[in-house]
């Protein structure tokens, strides 16, 4: 059983999650408008992230008795100026996603809600790997700068990046 407040404030952040995984899939499209299909398969392994933190949001918020809600979301951009453009602003989201999960956190632990406290762990690891590959990315297109071999060479690695379901998440796609 959990309370009214922290299931609704569970059900923003699973809201928040879907957006997020909007926002990866349109920047995908981006990407690939640009030529950059490695980039465009790194931001779609991306969404299907997403699709899994809202997916896990979903179910412990449903196998706790909550009807969910899901009001209209907002626009999602679609207007970037280059990879690292887009990268900054993956970050930048990012850190807003990761205030949210330490917010939630609080919340569970004035509220001596232990098992919404266990729920939070994995998401409070997950935004240190998050945050920490979009670092990585940043670096290395400011060293290639406007150089198009450097960035055709990230853009390969990004390629490379494969969607790992976590062990025991719901499979949503
Ligand atoms: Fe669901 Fe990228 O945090």
């Amino acid at each position: 059983m959990i309370s009214k407040k922290m299931s609704e404030s569970l059900n923003t952040q699973m809201n928040l999650e879907l957006f997020s995984a909007h926002l990866y899939l349109v920047m995908s499209s981006c990407a690939n408008e640009m030529g950059l299909k490695g980039a465009a398969n790194w931001f779609f392994v991306q969404y299907r992230e997403e699709i899994i933190h809202f997916m896990k949001f979903y179910t412990y918020l449903t196998d706790q008795g909550v009807v969910i809600s899901m009001p209209a979301g907002k626009d999602v951009p679609n207007k970037y100026k280059s990879l690292l453009d887009m990268i900054q602003k993956t970050l930048g989201h990012e850190q807003i996603i990761t205030s949210c999960i330490n917010d939630l956190s609080e919340q569970a632990v004035k509220e001596k809600d232990h098992a919404t406290q266990i729920f939070l762990q994995w998401f409070v690891t997950e935004q240190i790997e998050e945050e920490n590959n979009d670092r990585d990315l940043i670096a290395k297109l400011k060293l290639v700068g406007d150089n198009g071999h450097g960035i055709l060479m990230i853009d390969g690695e990004m390629g490379q990046r494969l969607f790992v379901p976590p062990v025991g998440s719901p499979l949503a796609v």
